[in-house]
């Protein structure tokens, strides 16, 4: 009897089990994602109402923000796709994963970073640099973390059955390189800063990067997690779950590489347009442009290869829950990526600067793109590893339309805010005087929020009850079912 039987059978599931380590990694993204959302709605009824929790200054928006961001970047969206690889990897290699156990040890060193995060940032204790603001001893840990899991995956591959390399594990492979190069350069790693909140600009050595020079690494650092990150790895399971759950092979495996080599040239380009607007040299604001034009390519050859993919296959949205969260998710991602080269024109950039416009962009990608596609992942993986079907369809189809039309709401408040800000600060209006007039749109962002915080824990409920009394899948006739996300 194989550990996967014997699991199916109602015996507890082995350390070494196949696919454990990639549930492991998927339970705890899914707890994240509630902890992440429920930060958020802090901060976004903050915007509404700054002193409704008197002040306390531990929940104050400073410190809010930045816990919310990492917790549904690092541990929601990162979590729910490294899980996602330890299941896709094997599948396509033919091998198992190299280390089941090392796989869940790095799972657990994450979790405690994780909740170091939020205890540090709590207590005030930043590197104050966007999407980097965990402090430098937790960044070691992450760099340790994140070298076993690039370690494991690509031991996986080098021991594979199969010796040709489809496109997801090309996307898996850059994701888990360019990772800790990317968040070693971007958290200046080797200037060391704890961020003591009584001794502010204090490093543990000297050497910290100052000023415009900072933001340029910063920068790099930051769009690069979004593009070498998070949307490759979301590529990668797009690649994987179309065909497999359509039963049809990809399109174009030429324009599935054109995509991917070009997405590496181009998005290594781009983070300079993210501070378009200040003076640094002229040159790498030009790259930063011709970067975020160049996007076009990897962005219409992955969307034109699923779509062409789906012909004659889109029927089967209607029956596969996964396949429809993944497809939307698709529909978001072309918007994120017209939006993206036009916000890096700088006549444009110039009204939306410094708005909130910005904020509804982030959401565009990593909410409704991204999260979109890991929960359409998280959707297939489970049922099928653990041989149950879902607890409740109806309340996944519930969270479905929740996720979906909170973050609309939330993105269309923010872009209409950022369009109000950008227009009344080129006509000279002073800051103050905006603030006031955009309190109807926060709070819409607010109630579109808290939709997406229900949908959180929709999905964490109906996972925990499929793995307790989830029905089991008994029959060949189920199990097929379920390999197709019906
Ligand atoms: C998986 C879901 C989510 C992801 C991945 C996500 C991601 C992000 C990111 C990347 C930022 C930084 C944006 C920037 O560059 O300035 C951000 C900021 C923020 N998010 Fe979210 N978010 C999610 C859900 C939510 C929800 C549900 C709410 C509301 C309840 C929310 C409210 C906020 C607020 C208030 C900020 C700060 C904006 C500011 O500084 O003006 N987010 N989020």
């Amino acid at each position: 009897m194989t550990a996967t039987q014997e699991y199916s059978t109602g015996r507890v599931a082995t350390y070494t089990e196949e696919y454990s380590a990639s549930r492991a990694w998927i339970y705890s993204s899914i707890i994240w994602l509630a902890i992440g959302t429920s930060f958020a709605l802090i901060a976004a009824t903050e915007m509404v109402s700054p002193d409704f929790l008197g002040g306390i200054s531990y929940l104050e928006f400073g410190r809010i923000r930045p816990i919310h961001v990492n917790s549904v970047t690092y541990f929601w969206l990162s979590m729910a796709n490294i899980g996602a690889f330890y299941y896709i990897v094997p599948k396509l290699t033919g091998r198992p994963i190299w280390s089941e156990q090392l796989a869940k040890v790095s799972m657990w060193l994450w979790n405690i970073v994780g909740i170091l995060m939020v205890l540090t940032l709590a207590a005030g204790f930043s590197q104050a640099r966007e999407y980097a603001e965990m402090i430098w001893p937790l960044d070691i840990f992450v760099m340790i973390v994140l070298l076993l899991n690039a370690l494991n995956i690509l031991m996986t591959v080098y021991k594979r059955r199969e010796k040709k390399l489809y496109v997801s594990i090309w996307y898996i492979m850059g994701s888990v390189v360019w990772l800790p190069m990317v968040y070693a350069i971007g958290n200046v790693i080797w200037s060391p800063f704890v961020g003591n909140p009584s001794e502010p600009n204090q490093n543990l050595f000297s050497g910290s990067l100052a000023g415009i020079n900072d933001a340029t690494w910063n920068w790099f650092y930051g769009h690069n997690i979004l593009g070498l990150w998070f949307t490759t790895g979301g590529v990668a399971l797009v690649y994987y779950l179309v065909p497999v759950i359509t039963k049809t092979p990809i399109y174009s495996h030429l324009m599935s590489m054109i995509g991917f080599w070009s997405i590496s040239l181009f998005y290594s380009m781009v983070g300079q347009h993210h501070i378009l607007s200040t003076p640094t040299p002229g040159y790498l604001k030009l790259i930063a442009t011709m970067g975020s034009i160049g996007m076009f390519i990897p962005v219409l050859t992955f969307l034109t290869n699923i779509w062409m993919t789906m012909r004659g296959n889109w029927g089967r949205i209607y029956a596969s829950l996964p396949l429809k969260f993944v497809l939307v998710g698709t529909v978001f991602y072309f918007i994120t990526c017209v939006q993206g080269p036009f916000q890096a024109v700088q006549s444009f950039n110039r009204l939306i600067h410094f708005t909130n416009w910005i904020v509804g962009h982030a959401h565009l990608a990593l909410l409704g793109t991204m999260t979109t596609w890991a929960m359409g992942a998280i959707y297939y993986i489970i049922p099928v590893t653990l041989k149950r079907r879902i607890y409740s369809p109806g309340l996944a189809e519930i969270q479905f339309w929740m996720v979906v039309s909170g973050f609309l709401l939330i993105m269309i408040s923010l872009q209409v805010v950022g369009l109000i800000q950008g227009a009344e600060w080129l006509r000279g209006e002073p800051v103050y005087k905006t603030v006031q007039d955009l309190k109807p749109y926060f709070a819409v962002r607010a109630i579109g929020g808290s939709m997406v915080v229900v949908s959180a824990y929709i999905q964490a409920y109906n996972i925990y009850k499929t793995v307790r009394s989830g029905p089991r899948i008994q029959t060949q006739m189920e199990q097929s079912l379920a390999e197709v996300g019906g």
